[in-house]
């Protein structure tokens, strides 16, 4: 975890502390004795979201990005998948181990390396024929999606989004499952439960 330096105080950069560390002086020291004992509840509260489960996009963008660029770019660019394990260019045995001592909270370790994998193996068919209308695919999901009763919809008026697919998009038919597939995946990265 990378500390930031606010005023005198290091404060962790947990992104969503931002405007109030705007403040005052005086504010930031009640807010660094507010946070100090909390420290190491951080990196989980950090990517915790409101709907259910961890946000790993939202802890990507945070923590990785900034050095490795889009997660699924980087993760067909540089790893690999072979006998069902993922491997990174130099990293190719022991790529979980290395995870667990770089930039990765250990709960986030197993579950960032599962998300990488399927990005290797997935089409990239969200990037082709969705990207240039609509923001990322996480981003769709976290505002546009729903998981209702294991069915993946569309939140606001509950159409199943392989009824979308057929009509939207301009996928075929195996396209669009394969789509489908890998948008409820990206909705359970989310945290959608
Ligand atoms: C400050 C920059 C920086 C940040 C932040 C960072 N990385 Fe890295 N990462 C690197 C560098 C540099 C390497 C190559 C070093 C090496 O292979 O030993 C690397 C290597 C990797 C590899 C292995 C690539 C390979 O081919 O073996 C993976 C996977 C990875 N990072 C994932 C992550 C994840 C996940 C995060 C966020 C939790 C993250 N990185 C944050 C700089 C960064
Ligand atoms: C040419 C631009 C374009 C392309 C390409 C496109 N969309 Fe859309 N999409 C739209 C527009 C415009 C809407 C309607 C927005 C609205 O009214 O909220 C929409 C609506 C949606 C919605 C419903 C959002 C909601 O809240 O009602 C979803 C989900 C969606 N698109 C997914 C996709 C997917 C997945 C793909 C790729 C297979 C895709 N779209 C391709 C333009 C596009």
């Amino acid at each position: 975890m990378q500390p930031r330096i606010e005023g005198a105080f290091q404060v962790p950069a947990n992104l969503y502390l931002t405007p109030v560390l705007q403040g005052t002086r005086r504010r930031l020291v009640q807010l660094a004795l507010v946070l100090l004992p909390g420290l190491a509840s951080t990196v989980a509260a950090v990517a915790e979201t409101a709907a259910g489960g961890p946000d790993l996009h939202r802890y990507w963008d945070d923590r990785c990005q900034g050095c490795h660029g889009d997660s699924a770019d980087f993760a067909r660019r540089t790893l690999s998948v072979a006998g069902g394990r993922l491997q990174g260019r130099h990293h190719v045995d022991e790529l979980p181990r290395f995870l667990g001592q770089h930039y990765l909270a250990a709960p986030l370790v197993q579950p960032v390396l599962a998300m990488l994998q399927a990005q290797v193996q997935a089409m990239p068919l969200y990037r082709q024929h969705c990207r240039r209308c609509h923001d990322s695919a996480a981003q769709l999901a976290r505002d546009a999606l729903a998981l209702r009763e294991g069915r993946l919809v569309v939140r606001t008026r509950g159409e199943p989004v392989d009824a979308l697919l057929a009509r939207h998009g301009g996928l075929d038919r195996v396209q669009a499952l394969e789509l489908e597939a890998t948008l409820a995946r990206v909705a359970h990265e989310v945290g959608l439960r």
